[in-house]
């Protein structure tokens, strides 16, 4: 079986082929490395008229309003290859704890640090902003805002965030909207539940009274 030889140069040129493949698709699975960003962009958010000392913020109530503009001391042409900026929710550490689902990973395809997405916006030096509302899914935990450039292929190639690179300053906290009303949708629920247990119990009452009837 002379043509099974690897020797055989067509196999050979298949078989290098498919790995060059398979290397392709890995190298384009694993994702841009956060460490590798430059921090260029300027983040702001601010919780908005319902801020206080606190910075609590309600799901399903209060807004965010996220600014991000190029950081005036960068080097000129910095941000040529920018095109567009996304600002998305972030989980600070101390909300990441024992979640394996929030964990951090430097490679960006795998890091679940910022899981929700704000905005999307055309890239432009003198920034732009957004007024969020946060919606009612987002869960009870503490925040922070982060930017990332993405070039013309839509890869990381720039970031911002509204807190120091440790993430210890300027952290928010999303709450849900109040204690009140999760124990009246707890009520409506136990209320519905008991009229379809007192629906049910009506009807096996009548059907055992009108059985007993028939009986006597
Ligand atoms: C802008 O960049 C400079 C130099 O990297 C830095 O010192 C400064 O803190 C940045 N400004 C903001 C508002 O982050
Ligand atoms: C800011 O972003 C919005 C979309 O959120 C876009 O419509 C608008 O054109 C942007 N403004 C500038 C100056 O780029």
């Amino acid at each position: 079986m002379a043509n099974m030889k690897w020797e055989d140069p067509f196999r050979k040129s298949v078989c290098s082929a498919s790995f060059l493949l398979l290397s392709f698709v890995i190298g384009v699975k694993g994702g841009v490395l956060f460490s590798t960003l430059p921090k260029t962009l300027n983040v702001v958010v601010s919780t908005g008229p319902h801020n206080d000392s606190s910075h609590v913020v309600k799901a399903g109530v209060d807004h965010l309003f996220v600014s991000w503009v190029l950081n005036e001391s960068v080097a000129a042409g910095v941000d040529a290859s920018y095109k567009t900026v996304k600002t998305k929710l972030c989980f600070a550490p101390v909300s990441q704890v024992d979640r394996k689902w929030r964990k951090t990973f430097n490679d960006l395809h795998k890091d679940k640090t910022c899981s929700f997405g704000i905005s999307s916006q055309p890239y432009k030096a003198a920034g732009n902003q957004t007024i969020w509302l946060i919606p009612k899914r987002i869960p009870f935990a503490t925040y922070f805002v982060r930017a990332y450039a993405l070039n013309a292929t839509g890869m990381e190639v720039a970031f911002g965030q509204s807190t120091d690179r440790n993430i210890t300053h300027n952290l928010f906290q999303v709450e849900p909207i109040s204690g009140k009303h999760a124990s009246l949708d707890i009520a409506a629920a136990c209320f519905s539940a008991a009229s379809i247990f007192s629906l049910v119990a009506f009807f096996i009452i009548e059907k055992l009274m009108m059985r007993r009837q028939k009986d006597l």
